[in-house]
């Protein structure tokens, strides 16, 4: 089965074209990506009615090009799957128009696909991952622990309280003055920063110990810059100890979910899952507890369509599909 996958759920306009033959099992044809950053870096953040804006002009050209690097055309395809939620509205409503014109004018089966299902299946795009499996989405939206048992059935088991972690490392880069998005510019500076040079708390939620908490240590490093010792500390060491603050609080519910569960493959995806140093301490706290961690490569872990085709291709084979009266849902539950 021949799938496009289409996605605009936040500031990406993104097209895939995946080959399937089994549930899960798939080959990615074309995977293409319309990037705003630049257009978003001057306010430091996602300006929503910025994002839908140029979704409505880079939609069709993104599917364009991924239809063509998959030298595939829209008639020999089985079926389209596009992101319907959660996200910001007026983005989904672009992918989501655009794959209704394409789905009647074409004849073709359209299914909805939630966009936190994409990228909890995203590693299946390279790896043979066994369900059921232990996931930690981790992005600029969403921070939050799912069991993954099959496809169509997932437990949440645990997700933040306030910010995600990639809001905490994008805000924080702000506050440094570094530049949007924050989180590979933190990660890059932390190289050559003390993890331990400055003292950041580690938040922990009460009675809940697998949820998470940001909004403290994005606080403690807005009081920290305006205190003399921030003034004379190095940006490399404020860099290196935040980042070290943010990956613990992610390594350790992370471990008691697996432990309590019982999960012997850790998934880490999402984009703050490019952290070469959440990367390195998930892995090593995974091995010392006979656990392995998976993550999707870097393009496959932040916002993409071949994973949205891939989660929208096991229900097409089942033979479903969506009616055109279809909505967007900015809230979508998982
Ligand atoms: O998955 P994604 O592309 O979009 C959302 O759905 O949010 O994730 C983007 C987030 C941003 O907050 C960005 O700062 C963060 O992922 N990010 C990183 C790194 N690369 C991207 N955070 C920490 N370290 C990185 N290397
Ligand atoms: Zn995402």
């Amino acid at each position: 089965m021949k799938v496009l996958g289409i996605e605009s759920s936040c500031d990406d306009a993104a097209a895939a074209v995946i080959e399937t033959g089994a549930p899960g099992i798939a080959t990615v044809r074309a995977s293409a990506v319309a990037n705003q950053d630049d257009i978003h870096r001057a306010y430091g953040g996602v300006v929503p009615e910025l994002a839908s804006r140029n979704h409505v002009v880079a939609i069709m050209p993104v599917i364009a090009r991924a239809l063509a690097e998959a030298g595939i055309a829209l008639a020999e395809l089985d079926g389209i799957a596009v992101t319907r939620g959660p996200g910001l509205v007026g983005s989904l409503l672009v992918g989501l128009m655009c794959a209704k014109g394409l789905a009647q004018s074409s004849g073709l089966p359209m299914v909805g696909v939630n966009h936190l299902e994409g990228h909890l299946l995203a590693p299946l795009l390279e790896h043979r991952v066994a369900m059921p499996y232990l996931a930690l989405v981790v992005s600029g939206g969403h921070t939050a622990l799912f069991m993954v048992e099959d496809f169509g059935r997932y437990r949440r088991l645990g997700a933040t309280r306030d910010d995600a972690a990639g809001e905490a490392f994008d805000k924080a880069a702000k506050l440094m003055g570094l530049g949007y998005p924050g989180g590979k510019i933190i990660d890059e500076m932390s190289r050559k920063g003390r993890p331990n040079g400055v003292k950041f708390p580690r938040a922990r939620v009460k009675g809940a110990p697998l949820d998470f908490s940001f909004s403290g240590v994005k606080t403690a490093v807005a009081v920290f810059l305006a205190s003399e010792a921030g003034a004379a500390t190095a940006r490399e060491d404020l860099a290196a100890s935040f980042q070290e603050a943010v990956v613990e609080m992610l390594v350790r519910p992370t471990l008691a979910a697996a432990r309590e569960h019982g999960a012997e493959t850790i998934v880490l995806t999402g984009g703050v899952a490019a952290n070469s140093r959440l990367r390195e301490r998930l892995s090593a706290a995974a091995a010392a507890d006979g656990r392995r961690v998976v993550a999707p490569s870097f393009r496959f872990c932040t916002d993409n369509a071949a994973m949205i085709a891939l989660a929208g291709s096991v229900r097409l084979m089942r033979g479903e599909r969506d009616p055109l009266t279809l909505d967007a849902e900015a809230n979508l539950p998982l």
